[in-house]
């Protein structure tokens, strides 16, 4: 076997492609969350936004085709990394030595990860089913041939049980990444000892950041705008 694939069947290489992809994943969500906030500056903010990515298109296909593939790494090493963890969940011997179970010595957003995850990817197929399918696919009442996105996106977030799933899915999210964030720098070796806990709670910051910042949305557009244009 090559050392690379030594490498990518190792528990550590299998966590290393995860926080590669995991960290491109969520400077995604921040430029994601950034562009969407026009979203409260009213239609012409938000379809202008649009627009503009709309007139880049070959550069976002290309975005998109990088974060499919990161997306599928990502949950794939995921799962891997969940299954070989769940068959040692009780702990295991080395020799004579026990090495604790997961449960022993992890968090709980550790020890749920691939519960948050799971949510999230079936969130992120709604996600796309919706507002993805209705910008770039299916368009049936010409809403974003003529550019009026903010229209489909008030009509979505109209609907109670969606704006539930989001905002349950965001937090979700929110748990996720509070995990996933300090676990990519450990995994880069940035665990340092007098920095790591500086690590732990910028983490949490984003984390908060991101999913009171995507709750928001689904939750002012149902309560405060009210399908008012
Ligand atoms: C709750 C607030 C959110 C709103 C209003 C929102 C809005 C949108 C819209 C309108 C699109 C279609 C863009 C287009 O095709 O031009 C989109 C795409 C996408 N969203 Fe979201 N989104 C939200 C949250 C999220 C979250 C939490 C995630 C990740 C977990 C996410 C991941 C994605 C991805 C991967 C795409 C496809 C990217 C692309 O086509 O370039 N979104 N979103």
């Amino acid at each position: 076997m090559g050392w690379f694939s030594k490498f990518i069947n190792s528990s550590i290489g299998k966590k290393f492609i995860m926080a590669v992809m995991g960290s491109f994943l969520m400077i995604f969500l921040i430029i994601h969350l950034i562009g969407n906030f026009t979203l409260f500056f009213g239609p012409n903010a938000f379809n202008g936004y649009v627009k503009t990515l709309d007139s880049i298109k070959p550069l976002i296909r290309v975005i998109e085709v990088v974060l499919l593939a990161a997306f599928v790494f990502h949950i794939y090493y995921g799962t891997l990394l969940w299954w070989e963890n769940k068959k040692t969940q009780g702990g295991k011997f080395i020799g004579k030595y026990k090495i604790n179970g997961s449960k022993q010595n992890s968090s709980f957003s550790a020890r749920t990860t691939f519960i948050t995850g799971s949510i999230i990817f079936i969130f992120l197929v709604l996600h796309l089913g919706t507002f993805f399918w209705r910008f770039n696919v299916y368009d049936p009442q010409n809403l974003a041939e003529n550019h009026q996105y903010f229209v489909i996106v008030n009509e979505f977030f109209q609907i109670w049980w969606y704006v539930a799933l989001y905002v349950i899915a965001v937090i979700l999210l929110g748990y996720h990444l509070n995990h996933g964030f300090q676990s990519a720098f450990q995994t880069f070796g940035w665990n340092n000892k007098k920095y790591f806990p500086f690590i732990q709670k910028t983490g949490t910051v984003y984390a908060i950041i991101m999913a009171l910042g995507f709750a928001s949305m689904p939750i002012y557009f149902f309560f405060f705008y009210g399908g008012n244009l």
